[in-house]
């Protein structure tokens, strides 16, 4: 008798994808006094991209970025993080992954002082006190704050405490950082900082901003948010140098260029 041929191996299946970082589907969103802000949102942000979200004022970009971590929760469509819905149930572990920077620091800092802002989210996750300060200490060398500690949020000047607001999502270490207006009110070193911080993250970042340029500076892609919708989503370098996209957008930044050239002239 024959010796049995060996069975073909299985082919190896290939890895499951990790799901992506952020999906938003056929997002609405309204106020009461505003309608239609979001009128079907569609975004897929694989892990790790870095997304410059873009658009006029009053375009929704707030709006959009406070569904990611369900300060909204979405009444028509979806928003999935990690292929997570974000729901009530699923809040706790949503803001664990994704840090949210307020555009308005103020909505962010409600302590006395600096330490205690930027300590509150990994004390609240359960972390040891050795590992709080390790990160508080980490999170205001990352914002240019050491000395910063006991000084009172509410004395400080409003770059300052765009700063705080920044750190005290810096020490969560979330794995998804959403920051709304992140350069607003920072100083040119600062903002270089900045830049050169999300360039080295390596989680996954949507950026919303009207410093277009520095989001050029720390984003591979541009997503541009016109009339309650993704109206263009893609590579950095196709969209910033589209003027006709940007024009209809009300986003054509390139008359900056002029002024650096005249500038140098
Ligand atoms: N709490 C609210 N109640 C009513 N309308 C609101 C509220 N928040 C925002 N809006 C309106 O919703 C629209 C979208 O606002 P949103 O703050 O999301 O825009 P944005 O793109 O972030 O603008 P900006 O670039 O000025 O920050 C605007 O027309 C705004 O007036
Ligand atoms: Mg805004």
């Amino acid at each position: 008798m024959l010796p049995a041929s060996p069975l073909p191996a299985d082919p190896p299946s290939p890895a499951p994808a990790p799901p992506a970082a952020i999906v938003v589907q056929g997002l609405h969103f309204a106020y009461p006094s505003c309608e239609d802000v979001l009128a079907g949102v569609d975004l897929r942000i694989p892990q790790g991209r870095k997304v410059a979200l873009l658009g006029a004022s009053g375009a929704g970009k707030s709006t959009l970025l406070l569904h990611l971590n369900g300060i909204h929760l979405a009444r028509k469509g979806q928003v999935l993080v990690e292929g997570k819905p974000v729901r009530k149930e699923t809040l706790r572990e949503v803001r664990a992954r994704v840090g949210l920077v307020f555009q308005d620091p103020d909505d962010q800092l409600f302590h006395l002082t600096v330490e205690e802002d930027v300590a509150f989210g990994p004390r609240n996750f359960g972390l040891s006190e050795a590992e709080v300060r390790r990160r508080v200490h980490e999170a205001l060398e990352r914002t240019h704050l050491n000395g910063f500690e006991h000084r009172v949020n509410q004395h400080l000047s409003y770059g300052e405490r765009r700063r705080v607001s920044i750190a005290t999502v810096l020490s969560m270490r979330p794995g998804i950082l959403a920051l709304d207006e992140p350069f607003a009110n920072l100083d040119p070193v600062m903002v270089k900082a900045l830049i050169a911080y999300l360039r080295r993250f390596e989680g996954t970042v949507i950026l919303a901003s009207q410093d277009i340029l520095p989001a050029l500076g720390c984003c591979d892609s541009v997503a541009i948010l016109h009339q309650g919708k993704v109206a263009a989503y893609g590579d950095a370098k196709e969209i910033a140098t589209d003027r006709d996209l940007l024009r209809r957008a009300e986003l054509d930044f390139w008359y900056l260029r002029e002024i650096l050239d005249g500038l140098e002239s």
